[in-house]
């Protein structure tokens, strides 16, 4: 096998074989290949999809082109991903909440990724957190605490990180292929048993149609089953965020607010439930889904994740009293300014990417990877589909470091709502359920 071989087969527009897709996914860790061949061979797949055969090899060559962990642990060893949208924050109550359920959950996450925020980030608004620790630490802290949340090290799936730093600028990202090899290799480099997977869809994810992600759903549950990962996924709305919170240290407190029971945001619960009653079951750690959503529902109930969510901040370098001290802990944004609607109505469409990117130019994201995060800025109280809005219930609140980031952020707000006169229902949070 050699890249001009299975570069000339792409051209041709021939169904790459397993054994060409694994040779090319080794070479890219091995560095057999050069650039120029690694972003021909992305452009390549973009136009020619692999079979599901080829995926999984591909993906599992790229997994290996690193170290892969392994555990001996007393329970199961889970993991969730989400392909990213706005107000996000499940990962820091469903890890936790997992753990206290008697699973392991080693999370490798990403930063924020365009207008989507990062789990990483978000921790990092946290004084003190590191998610760059060592492989010792993560597996310590993962096997005393039950879950840690860090990023991947350089010695997990290098293969991912060269492909991706290509894709990024070859107009190459947009893969459903590429994009599950991408996610998988470094998810199943941590060595999980079962994987749940949150697949967005709406005007704040990357796929906003049903059909797009359906296939990403459908390519991602397939491709890690057939890695040998029990999966599946669920599709979810994120045609508003999640939360009514954008912005790092502002889902941080959101997210307490939930783990603490002190005010419950339901879509967070309900997703949290919903992917950790999937995960139990499918680790085989409760007999079904819904003994094991009774459990993730009870563990937050009592306080044992938020608990346990205590327990990894001070493992990870953060204040030990975090989960009694968050409120004075967290940094605050000295600009704060409420939107108010120019007329009173009903939120009718919340163009969400728009909101996402509302918070990047605050400066809670990056517009170039060199840019340092906010994590005080952003948007709270943010109206949800079909709520009433009007004198005394703002828009969003916005929280900027200057006057004249709130004022560009005021406007950006204001276009990011439709109104209407009419009430509407809410619409539905769980959109499907892909199994293998
Ligand atoms: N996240 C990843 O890790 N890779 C992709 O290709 C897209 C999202």
């Amino acid at each position: 096998m050699d890249a001009r071989t299975v570069l000339s087969a792409l051209r041709r527009g021939e169904a790459l074989t397993p054994e060409a897709a694994a040779w090319f996914g080794r070479a890219l860790g091995t560095g057999a290949v050069t650039d120029a061949q690694a972003g021909a061979f992305a452009m390549g797949v973009c136009r020619a999809p692999l079979a599901e055969a080829a995926r999984v090899a591909l993906t599992g060559a790229m997994r290996d082109s690193g170290d892969v962990l392994a555990w001996d642990l007393r329970g199961p060893v889970v993991d969730k991903h989400s392909t990213g949208g706005v107000g996000d924050c499940v990962s820091l109550v469903l890890a936790p909440a997992l753990a206290a359920c008697g699973a392991y959950v080693p999370m490798i996450s990403g930063r924020g990724l365009g207008h989507t925020g990062g789990t990483l980030d978000k921790l990092e608004a946290i004084p003190g957190y590191r998610v760059d620790v060592d492989e010792a630490r993560f597996r310590a802290v993962t096997a005393e605490v039950g879950c840690a949340i860090v990023s991947a090290s350089a010695a997990l799936a290098p293969a991912d990180r060269r492909l991706y730093a290509i894709r990024d600028v070859t107009g190459t990202v947009e893969s459903i292929d590429l994009i599950t090899a991408s996610i998988l290799s470094k998810k199943l480099a941590a060595g999980l048993e079962a994987l749940v997977l949150d697949v967005k869809c709406g005007s704040g994810a990357f796929m906003t149609t049903r059909a797009g992600a359906r296939a990403l759903a459908e390519s991602l549950v397939g491709t890690a089953e057939g890695a040998g990962c029990r999966a599946s996924a669920l599709i979810t709305a994120m045609d508003q965020p999640l939360v009514t919170a954008a912005g790092n240290a502002l889902e941080v407190a959101e997210a307490m607010e939930t783990l603490t029971v002190a005010h419950v945001t339901s879509p967070l619960w309900e997703i949290a439930v919903a992917l950790g009653g999937d995960a139990l079951a499918l680790s085989g750690a409760v007999p079904g889904v819904d003994e094991g959503r009774a459990r993730i529902d009870a563990a937050l109930r009592t306080g044992a994740a938020a608990e346990r969510f205590g327990a990894m901040v001070a493992a990870l370098g953060g204040p030990a009293d975090f989960v009694e001290s968050w409120r004075d802990r967290l940094p605050g944004a000295p600009v704060r300014r409420v939107v108010e609607p120019e007329r009173a109505g009903f939120v009718a469409r919340v163009e969400t990417e728009a909101l996402g990117m509302c918070v990047v130019r605050l400066g809670g994201g990056r517009m170039v990877e060199s840019d340092r995060v906010d994590p005080a800025v952003g948007l709270s109280r943010i109206a949800g589909l079909g709520e009433e809005v009007g004198p005394g219930r703002p828009l969003a609140e916005i929280h900027a470091a200057r006057e004249a980031d709130a004022d560009l952020a005021e406007a950006a707000v204001r276009a990011a709502f439709a109104l209407s006169d009419e009430a509407a229902d809410p619409p539905d949070l769980i959109l499907e359920r892909v199994r293998p």
